[in-house]
Parts: structure tokens; sequence; C-alpha cells
């Protein structure tokens, strides 16, 4: 990964990024504070305040309400220093962590926050984990360091061993919790202060010139003095330099010590971003790679989200735009069917509101109303048949059968069940005999979700029961072979949504039994979506 210079200075100064971190560490305040720089709200509130608006607008929002998670995810855009950023959000809980996965496949880069008094947390790491798999680049944001946290060499080496990731303190804190003061910029030799008083105000910046730079003991109280300048004196020695290629190739992540609450350190690490963090990146599809500059407009789906304004039963699909320059109203292909699709109403989300979106360039993220034709994994081109890679469906862990309380209304369910699943909400696979569904999902909060947005958006009141099965396997392998599998286990199969079939398992020895006794096929617990 690296930045490339020959891009067009529009797609250039775009970046797109995610926030991941463990629930609580505070990264919806800190989506919060970039907004507020980047002009998009007046006042922090605002996105809880919207997000409540919303949820009236969309009654199953309750559910997020009432649990405090972020059940679906969007995207964010703004302009900060010169560079348009695109800040796709990614729901925190666990229990939602395909759609996070999905969420990372379209952004260029991550900030990883986690608390100064906690360290690394399990979904953070897991979330890492996927960044790395991806070689996202990475820059750490440590918050709540207005709070008794951890000594900073602690926090540091944490990172370092548990996510083997060499780390480059960006800043440096002065004095924990109570006495915490600020933060020395270690990259601009300055001393950034915290103001207290005032949680929304931007706080003071003092150019210093080095460590013996008297004005140190004008800012920073005496008693904390000695131990600042031995700790920054330690910590150049000890730890490596930031390295701007090292970082893009997702080896280094820099860090910023900050109070999101306090708007402390967050100016510093959106320039971080602005400077160092990636222009749009290049993206894979089966045939060949897809460079941001090129002229031809090209995207992917990897987020539809349905019934955003139930009054209008739309779906917005989410796409990353991986090339050229897009104009209100072009005719695109939609590569999966074949059909062109005009592109009339796209919708950018600037945090205030949705927008119509008059152009969008390599790297951003365009919302598109659609009737349901739009799926994850789908491509929109100027023709090309592209086919984008790398979008992956899990196989659920927690599977339980559904049915309408009303007989009734089992058509109906169907027909919810599908969106759902199209929206990537659950997986849903119809046994090949018998009646009824099965709706697998990662976690097992989705199960309520799924009950409650059923009931809200399509007045179907359902059941989930307890299956006996525990998992599915998408099955490949040559046709004839397959036939043969899925004719002697029936009582097994089903289908997904697309028409994949899948073997539904009870035990994890069903599937070691089935690789030894069939070696031409192939139990997968993902598949590529498309
Ligand atoms: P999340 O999206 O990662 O789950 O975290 P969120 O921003 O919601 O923050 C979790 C809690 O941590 C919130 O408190 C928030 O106010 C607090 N917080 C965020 N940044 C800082 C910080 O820099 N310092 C301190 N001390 N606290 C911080 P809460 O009590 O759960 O919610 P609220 O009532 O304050 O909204």
């Amino acid at each position: 990964m690296s930045n490339r210079p020959e891009l067009p200075p529009e797609i250039a100064r775009r970046r797109t990024f995610a926030i991941i971190s463990h629930p609580d560490a505070g990264k919806t305040t800190l989506t919060e504070k970039f907004l507020l720089y980047g002009g998009a709200i007046q006042m922090a509130g605002q996105v809880r305040a919207k997000g409540e608006a919303r949820r009236t607008r969309s009654d199953f929002m309750k559910m997020e309400q009432d649990r405090g998670i972020s059940v679906s995810a969007s995207a964010m855009s703004f302009d900060f220093d010169g560079h348009r950023f695109n800040l796709v959000d990614t729901p925190g809980h666990s229990d939602f962590s395909e759609d996070t996965y999905r969420t990372l496949t379209a952004v260029d880069a991550a900030i990883m926050v986690i608390d100064g008094a906690k360290g690394v947390e399990s979904q953070t790491r897991k979330l890492f984990e996927v960044c790395r798999l991806r070689d996202l680049p990475i820059l750490t944001f440590c918050n709540k360091m207005d709070r008794e946290s951890r000594d900073t060499f602690e926090i540091i080496d944490e990172i370092q061993e548990n996510l083997a990731i060499d780390v480059v303190p960006a800043s440096w804190p002065i004095g924990v919790g109570r006495e915490f003061v600020g933060c020395y910029d270690m990259l601009n030799d300055r001393l950034e202060l915290m103001d207290r008083a005032d949680r929304n105000r931007v706080a003071e910046s003092v150019k210093i010139d080095g460590l013996d730079d008297p004005k140190l003991a004008d800012h920073v109280p005496e008693h904390l003095l000695g131990k600042f300048r031995e700790e920054i004196e330690m910590a150049r020695e000890l730890l490596p330099e930031f390295d701007r290629q090292s970082f893009l190739e997702g080896h280094l992540t820099p860090i910023w010590f900050g109070s999101a609450i306090n708007s402390f350190g967050v100016r510093e690490l959106m320039t971080g971003i602005s400077e160092y963090g990636p222009a749009p990146q290049p993206q894979n599809s089966a045939s060949r790679e897809i460079a941001p500059e090129e002229k031809s407009v090209s995207g992917f789906v990897f987020k539809v989200q349905a019934n955003m304004d139930p009054k209008h039963r739309d779906r917005v699909a989410f796409l990353r735009m991986a090339s050229g320059h897009f104009q209100r109203g072009m005719k695109l292909t939609h590569v999966r069917t074949k059909k062109p699709m005009a592109v009339s109403n796209p919708v950018l989300f600037l945090a205030a509101d949705r927008e119509l979106a008059e152009e969008a360039w390599a790297g951003d993220i365009i919302g598109i109303p659609n009737h349901g034709q739009l799926r994850i994994g789908d491509a929109l081109t100027e023709g090309e048949p592209l086919r984008f890679t790398g979008i992956p469906s899990f196989a659920p862990e927690l599977l339980q059968s559904v049915r309408a309380t009303d007989p009734m209304k089992a058509k109906h369910l169907e027909k919810a069940l599908m969106q759902f699943a199209e929206e990537g909400a659950a997986k849903v696979f119809k046994p090949a005999i018998g009646s009824g569904f099965i709706v697998g999902v990662v976690g097992a909060l989705q199960f309520e979700v799924l009950a409650s947005r059923i009931e809200l958006e399509y007045g179907i009141p359902v059941r989930f029961e307890g299956s006996q099965f525990t998992s599915a396997r998408w099955v490949q392998g040559a046709k004839d072979k397959v036939d043969i599998f899925a004719n002697a286990n029936k009582g097994h199969m089903a289908y997904d949504h697309d028409g994949d079939l899948v073997y539904l398992t009870r035990l994890q020895w069903d599937i070691d039994r089935i690789e030894r006794d069939h070696p031409d096929l192939k139990l997968t617990a993902t598949k590529e979506m498309m």
C-alpha cells in the first residue's frame, strides 16, 4: 500500500477510513468531535440527537437505544484541512461483526480507539486482525487520558505484544488522571495543552524548541517536568521512529493520546490522517486490479440498508467508488444482471443530513436508493464486467428456525427474510425438504433484532426456535459429485438466498467426516459475495 503521487488532486485528497474499538472506548465521542472539527455539526451532542431522530423514523432502532449499541453502520463525509474525509461507521457490538468486516473492505485505513485504562480489549483485537488481513494502515488513539490510565510505556508495550505491530508515539501524555495537563507532540515539537474548563474548545498549542526550552516550565507543573523529560528521552531511544512507508504497509501504528470528550488530541489525530493517511487505494477484482485514477467509473456495494425511511420502503446500497469521476445521472451497468442502471438520486451522507451527490470520486462512499436490485458484493461499472473480490460472507455460528405466529403470514415472512438476507443482516436457508426457514447469525442478539424488525417493518410477529443444526457450510465441487452428495444427505441440505447449496451440520464432527469421506468436495465457512 502506498500513496500514488500521480493521482488527480481530487482523488489524492480523499481519506476513507473506519474507526474500530471495543464498545465504550469512545468511538461515538470521537466521531462527534471529528464532525465538529470537520464543520459538519455545530455542537457536540448532535450525533446522538440525530440518532434519536432517526430512531423515531425507524422504530427498530429502539433496540439500539435501549441497549446502547449501534446496530447499523453509515458513512459520513466532511472536509478537514483541504482533505475530504469519508468516515465509515462500524457497529461496535461483537454480535454484528460480519457487517463490520464488510465495512472494512470499503476503507483504506482504520483508527483504533483504545481506552487508556483498559488497553487492548477483545473486540479491538478481533477487528485489528481483520484490518491486518487487509494490510490496512492503522492509526491509534488512546482515549480517556483525563482519567486514571495506565503507564504510557505499558500501553505501548501491550499493543506491540498483543497485536504484533510496532508502535510509534506521535504524542506523549504529560501527567495522568487529574494531573493530566496535555501532550507533547513528538512529530512537531509542540506542547498541546488541555482545556478542562471547556470541553468543546480547541486546546492551546505552544511551540517548543526541544526538551530544554524554558517555555516548558511555564506550562508543565514542576513535579511532572522531570518524569516527562525522562520519558520522552527514553521513548526516543527505545521506540522506532515514524516511518510512513512502514505505516502504510500496516507494520507500524502511530499513537496519539488524548481525551475525546475534552476535544483533546482529536485535531492532531485528524492532521495525522490528512498528512500520513493513504489516498484511495487500488481495488482487487477477479480479472485485474482497479486503479483509482482510471477514467472509467466503477464501484462495489459493501452494505445494504433497508427501510431507512419506512414510508418509502426504500433500500440504500452503499457503494465504495473504486475508480473514476462519477456524476449524478450517469448510466452504469449493474454487472450481476448485466442491466443498465441510471443512478439519478445518489446520496452523500453529510453528517447534517442526506444530500444528493452531484459527483463523487474514487474513494467516496455514495448511497444508492433502490428497490432491492443492488446486493452486497455487486459491482457497478461503465460496462466492464468486473467482479470485486474480498467481500466475505461468513458461515453463521448460531442457527434457529423461524415461524410466523400467524400461519397466514408465511409468504410475507419469506419476503421479509429474503430482504434481510440480501441486506446481509442474517443468513436465511430454505431446507431442501420440509417447509419453513432456518436463520443463521453470528451473534445471539441478532435474533432479537430480526424479530423486532420483522414485526415493526412488516407487521409479522415471529417466533424463533432452537434448531437441531448448529452451523452451515457451503458445498463446492464438481456438479455430479455435489448432486450425489446432496441426494444422499437430503435432511441436511438447504439453499441460501442466492440459491447456493449449503450443508447444515449438527457437530463439527460431521464436517470432519464429510471432508474425510468426500475428498473431492469442499465445505467452506465463508463464501465471497457476488
Ligand atoms: P463507544 O462509542 O466506543 O461505545 O463509546 P462512547 O463514545 O459512547 O463513550 C463511552 C463512554 O465514555 C461515554 O460515557 C463517554 O462520555 C465516555 N468518554 C468518551 N471519551 C471520554 C474521555 O475522553 N474521557 C472520559 N472520562 N470519558 C470519555 P457514558 O457515561 O457511557 O455516556 P454519556 O452519558 O457520557 O453519554
